[in-house]
């Protein structure tokens, strides 16, 4: 790592959360004692490597103003965009001029609260000196089918399959373009995506089973277990 080497967060926390089937954004929702986004951001803050941290929330949402930790000086708000792709962009767009093009930026969904600094740190070891940047990544233990209305259509070879996480960590100014050029690509469901196809290959760095993302009713409570054990 030289001197001069930057680390920058990116919180897409735009999104409705349709499936938590709740009155809010999932984001907002509680978690042993605070919002599931403060528990993420509180997280990030802890791993200390952080010039500032870009939080991309929707124009229409009431409930971010609110909370303390948007207030926070590390803390940078930007607007929220349609898709999660559109979210990060907009996010890196907001530090354009105090970012360099080479500087690093881990990009990670405000709906996982339980990811620990030991992994921020593991993830940032093992990609400082690397070309295209990489992510936290868990292998899969469940034979994994192929389905097609219903009736399984063949059997992946589970070697070779990996379920994203974020954190995701690539320099600023290889990612930004990348989003840039995929604009409006709904194939585009996370970063490492927008690299792909532009023929790059992010390298895998495995992940804590317990960096959950909180999707449905019944990981809230998953989630509070998580951070009680951790
Ligand atoms: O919906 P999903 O769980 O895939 O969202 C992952 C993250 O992306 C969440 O933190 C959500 O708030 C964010 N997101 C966003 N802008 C959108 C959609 C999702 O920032 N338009």
């Amino acid at each position: 790592m030289t001197e001069t080497t930057k680390f920058w967060g990116i919180v897409p926390a735009a999104g409705v959360g349709k499936r938590m089937q709740s009155n809010r954004p999932k984001q907002y929702l509680e978690l042993a004692g605070k919002t599931v986004i403060e528990q993420a951001l509180s997280r990030l803050l802890q791993a200390d490597v952080f010039e500032a941290i870009a939080v991309a929330i929707s124009r229409e949402d009431p409930y971010w103003p609110q909370l303390p930790i948007a207030k926070h000086e590390k803390i940078l708000t930007a607007a929220g965009g349609k898709e999660r792709a559109d979210s990060v962009l907009s996010a890196l767009r907001s530090i354009n001029g105090k970012a360099s093009d080479n500087d690093w930026v881990l990009v990670h969904d405000a709906a996982r609260p339980c990811i620990t600094a030991s992994d921020i740190h593991h993830l940032i070891a093992c990609l400082i000196h690397d070309e295209v940047g990489g992510i936290l990544a868990l292998s899969s233990h469940d034979t994994l089918k192929n389905v097609q209305d219903g009736r399984i259509d063949g059997t992946l070879d589970r070697n070779h399959i990996w379920r994203a996480l974020t954190p995701q960590m690539f320099r600023y100014g290889m990612l930004k373009s990348a989003l840039e050029e995929a604009e409006g690509n709904p194939a585009i469901t996370d970063e490492a995506s927008a690299l792909e196809l532009k023929g790059l290959k992010p390298k895998i760095v495995e992940g804590r089973p317990d960096n959950i993302k909180i999707t449905r009713p019944e990981d809230l409570p998953l989630a509070q277990f998580y951070m009680e054990q951790q």
